[in-house]
């Protein structure tokens, strides 16, 4: 190959790498569409559930608006967009449920279960079935909400 040859073939390597980057920054400025995941409740129930859920704990095992207690890392479906998958009564049936897994099944070690909620009050079953009913998210992010709970729940990456 010729001096003048490796010269153009470097600049030709050079743009496409500039090109590539242009396009890549572009891409992360012009196009994000936002956080995807919105609940529908109201002020009220927000915070009634919102203690509940510290109280019980559910974020030593679930994530939720992206947070989670760090310490431990069970692979329990994120609870952001659950309102897609789960209504409100299979909720209500699910924390009342003695053994939730005979409504959800496992396959996890006993002590990273979902636990069963049946000692709540009636009226707490059902602030957190409508909580987490009202969870939801945007058209665009479904599938991928939902594929990201399908791994967990079946420990298969899809
Ligand atoms: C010890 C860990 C742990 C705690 C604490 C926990 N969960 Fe779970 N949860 C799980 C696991 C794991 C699953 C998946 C089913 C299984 O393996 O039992 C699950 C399943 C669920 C599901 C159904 C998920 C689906 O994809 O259909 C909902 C809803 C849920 N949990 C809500 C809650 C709420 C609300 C709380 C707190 C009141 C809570 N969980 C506390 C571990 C936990």
């Amino acid at each position: 190959m010729r001096k003048g040859e490796k010269l153009i073939i470097g600049l030709m390597v050079a743009s496409v790498a500039v090109l590539a980057v242009v396009k890549i920054s572009k891409h992360e400025e012009g196009e994000d569409p936002g956080i995807p995941f919105y609940s529908t409740a109201s002020q009220e129930l927000t915070s009634s559930a919102s203690q509940l859920m510290r109280d019980n704990r559910c974020k030593e095992c679930h994530s939720l608006w992206a947070t989670k207690d760090m310490t431990i890392a069970v692979p329990a479906p994120a609870l952001d967009g659950m309102g897609m998958f789960r209504d409100e009564e299979w909720l209500y049936s699910y924390f009342s449920a003695k053994v939730p897994q005979d409504m959800l099944s496992t396959r996890l070690k006993p002590q990273y279960r979902m636990p069963s909620y049946s000692y709540l009050s009636d009226q707490e079953r059902r602030d957190l079935a409508a909580y987490i009913a009202s969870l939801k998210v945007e058209d665009w992010y479904l599938e991928e909400t939902n594929k990201a709970r399908q791994e967990k729940l079946t420990g298969k990456k899809l």
